[in-house]
């Protein structure tokens, strides 16, 4: 058993310790947004923040989790209350199929909570690690520099400038 904190909110896991992180959050919490890909830390599609940092989660035994703090795209917000991020993807029309979709919204939630001022640059290399199937690039790229965008007018005083 261990403890893990999973959106704020602390969980008592019953999964073995060198169970993946994916596995626990699908299987036992029922958290269903990490998506299994290729199992093999290579496509993006399970990606989950664990205290700040982008990880595979289907490479992560729980056991190198217990006592920290995990985010998942559950914890970004909701139907009814999309958080920033959400709200960009939705307003860039950024999902084809959408597999991939969580774990590049994750990645991106790291990179801008470490720094909203990105460059596109920025954007592009941080998202190297993911893959996409149906080929919403672009749109994903944009999403995310309309949310980075959005992050940092939300910080800035009325009147003194957006992105430097
Ligand atoms: Fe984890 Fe592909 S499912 S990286």
């Amino acid at each position: 058993m261990a403890t893990v904190t999973i959106n704020g909110t602390p969980h008592m896991v019953q999964s073995a310790p060198d169970t993946p992180l994916l596995y626990m959050l699908r299987n036992e919490l029922k958290l269903n947004a990490a998506k299994f890909g290729c199992g093999l830390g290579q496509c993006g599609a399970c990606t989950v923040i664990v205290e700040g940092e982008a990880v595979f989660s289907c490479v992560t035994p729980v056991e190198l989790v217990e006592g920290r703090a995990v985010t998942t795209l559950e914890g970004l917000g909701s139907r009814e209350k999309p958080g920033v991020l959400q709200q960009a993807f939705i307003d860039e029309q950024a999902v084809q199929c959408g597999y991939c979709i969580p774990g590049m919204m994750m990645r991106a939630q790291a990179l801008l909570q470490r720094n909203p001022r990105v460059s596109d640059r920025q954007i592009r290399e941080a998202l190297e690690p993911h893959l996409c199937r149906c080929g919403t690039h672009m749109r994903i790229l944009r999403a995310i520099r309309r949310a980075a965008d959005r992050l940092v007018e939300q910080a800035t005083p009325a009147g003194t400038g957006g992105r430097s």
